[in-house]
């Protein structure tokens, strides 16, 4: 037993799961592996209060498996707060994959991943995240119903991306207009960092108001081809963080809100798709309030996604998805002015907001 070689006291320092510093109070956290395929997964469900855990996987090449953990417990209690805010009836649960998506995702290894899904009984449901296509979904559905964002030939809703970057541009009109008082963005210089399926969708809506675009990626190619297409600018500096724009638009990965960025950046307002972007909730949500930056939180805006998926669920239509989607605008607006009226950040009024509803629910549940 690996426990005789390591001294219990030394067991006790460790406290790998429970002692995390991303852990919170999460219910179930599933580790997978398997040999065959090379699986290595890990499932975080952090809350399934308001119903079944959705949210989607993540394949990435993680340094090591600390990251990953920690990836997922921050990535599945966004869900939670994600779905409550938007009003869905539905918990928060995410799924990451160690692992390079262009070279070690197959089929076998999704549909095993897909396996482990099943094996939750419904508990968690999965979808589409980084490094996963509509094609792997449909891979998954294979061996289990526990998955949406399947394609739409296949009875799903398809790829969610565009609605998500419909939701983050309600989003960012209604801080803009919260912050220069009109939501027109004709103009505005808006800097979108990650110009992959989000980050696109978002060029061409910000395209089409005019908005004037700087883009952002570490795929040269990608950067080519949607700089052509849209007329956006390529970003060719060094420090990205302190250009002088009226909207950053984080569409990559999480975190880049951090110790190293915040005095940095000039940007009046920050409204973008990807995941926990404040690397530290509080900290960093009171120093972007204190530079006076008005804070789209990320887990509301971005939540046109999560909208589509479950219209897989309660079998709305395009109309009705579209409709939830477009009311991001009126939420973060009531967000933006409740965090001001209470002295609070934008986050904190938006996670207050989305625990009181799940608080409200589990009084009931009783
Ligand atoms: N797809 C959705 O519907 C959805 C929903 C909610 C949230 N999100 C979040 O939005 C973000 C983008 O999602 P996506 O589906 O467009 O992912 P994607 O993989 O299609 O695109 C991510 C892009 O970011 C680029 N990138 C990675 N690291 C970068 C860096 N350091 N600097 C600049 N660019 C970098 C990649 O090259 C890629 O082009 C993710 O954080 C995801 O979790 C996505």
């Amino acid at each position: 037993m690996i426990s005789d070689v390591i001294k219990a006291n030394e067991l006790h320092k460790i406290d790998p799961v429970f002692g995390q510093y991303s852990f919170d109070n999460h219910e179930q956290v599933v580790f997978c592996n398997d040999k065959d395929t090379g699986l290595k997964a890990i499932i975080g469900i952090h809350n399934t209060v308001l119903g079944p855990a959705l949210g989607g996987t993540r394949m990435w090449n993680y340094n090591n498996e600390w990251e990953a953990l920690n990836d997922v417990l921050r990535l599945s209690r966004g869900m939670t707060f994600k779905a409550a805010i938007t009003g869905l009836n539905l918990g928060g649960g995410k799924a990451v994959i160690i692992g390079d998506a262009k070279t070690q995702k197959t089929p076998a290894l999704m549909k095993k991943f897909g396996e482990f899904v099943h094996s939750l009984s419904g508990k968690y449901i999965t979808a589409e995240d980084v490094g996963m296509e509509t094609a792997d979904m449909d891979l998954v559905r294979d061996v289990t119903p526990y998955v949406t964002g399947i394609s739409e030939s296949k009875g799903g809703a398809g790829n969610p991306s565009p609605i998500t970057a419909y939701g983050v541009f309600m989003g960012m009109k209604a801080a803009a207009k919260y912050r220069f008082g009109s939501d027109i963005l004709e103009d505005r210089k808006v800097i979108v960092q990650g110009i992959g399926h989000v980050g696109e969708a978002l060029v061409e809506y910000l395209s089409n108001e005019g908005a004037q675009i700087i883009i952002d990626d570490i795929n040269e190619e990608r950067l080519q081809e949607v700089s052509s297409k849209y007329g956006a600018t390529i970003y060719t500096g060094n420090d990205l963080y302190s250009e002088d724009v009226d909207i950053y638009a984080p569409c990559a990965l999480g975190a880049t809100i951090n110790d190293d960025t915040i005095f940095k950046i000039k940007a009046k307002v920050i409204a973008g798709a990807a995941n926990n972007q404040l690397a530290e909730e509080d900290k960093h949500g009171k120093l972007l309030q204190q530079k006076g930056i008005i804070y789209a939180p990320d887990f509301l805006i971005n939540a046109g996604g999560i909208i589509n998926v479950y219209a897989e669920l309660e079998g709305y239509d395009k109309k009705e998805i579209m409709r939830k989607t477009e009311n991001i605008y009126n939420t973060t607006l009531e967000i933006l002015s409740n965090a001001e009226t209470n002295g609070i950040t934008t986050n904190q009024a938006a996670v207050n907001i989305a625990q009181s509803r799940i608080d409200s629910r589990k009084k009931n549940n009783r």
